[in-house]
């Protein structure tokens, strides 16, 4: 049993990565059917060719309406089979009926201990507001712009001297552990949602800063 996933990338495509390296083994119960982009030179592509999976450019500029390109989307990731839409540096809003649609098969990385920082910009945010700890989330995406029950976090101390670029290092490496760890709940069929929380089978209530991706 291996669930088929999209992988949606805008960019550099690291989490994409952290992805393809979890699925390279056997026992892990996924598998990436498809990356698309919306940008033709994102260099997540290069990584998808490597590694073999097929890849799509779907170029907004080419589509009239939001909701044009995401039919065309849903399209190609219906055609590939997936059964979970993973966001990885996606940066493209996607439209409420889209993620209505497929409500509960998309997640999402983002760089922060959401539901704090939402938005662009934000390990700058994150400094300029002093705080000490940061982090990364992944979420279940829901039509507000990032928000949706959350399924994994894990928290980066903000140290003194951090600027964007370090912090941003940081928290990629955490968001490149905790990725692969939300996509094995879920292929596993671990996460009971109760409305718009949810739990983890066999985790209880857990420890988010004492993730250890073996206990998993
Ligand atoms: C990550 O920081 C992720 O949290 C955010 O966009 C960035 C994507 O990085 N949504 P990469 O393309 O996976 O390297």
């Amino acid at each position: 049993m291996s669930v088929a996933l999209g992988i949606l990338i805008s960019g550099h495509g690291s989490n994409l990565q952290a992805l393809i390296d979890a699925c390279s083994d056997d026992n892990f119960p996924a598998n990436i059917a498809i990356v698309i982009s919306n940008n033709f030179n994102a260099y997540g592509l290069k990584r998808a060719a490597k590694a073999n999976i097929p890849t799509k450019v779907v170029n907004h500029n080419c589509f009239g309406s939001r909701e044009q390109y995401d039919d065309k989307l849903a399209e190609i990731l219906e055609g590939a089979g997936v059964e979970l839409i993973c966001l990885a540096g996606f940066m493209r809003i996607l439209s409420k009926t889209f993620v209505d649609r497929w409500k509960n098969r998309i997640i999402n990385v983002h760089p922060s201990l959401l539901p704090a920082f939402k938005g662009l910009n934000v390990h700058q945010r994150v400094i300029d507001a002093g705080v000490r700890f940061s982090g990364c989330t992944i979420h279940y995406v829901r039509s507000e712009l990032d928000s949706g029950p959350i399924i994994v976090q894990s928290v980066v101390p903000v140290a003194f001297n951090d600027t964007p670029d370090t912090l941003s290092a940081k928290v990629l490496e955490t968001e490149h552990r905790c990725y692969p760890i939300a996509v094995r709940l879920i292929a596993e069929r671990r996460i009971n949602m109760h409305e718009e929380s949810l739990v983890i089978e066999g985790v209880g209530i857990p420890d988010h800063t004492m993730i250890n991706p073996n206990s998993f």
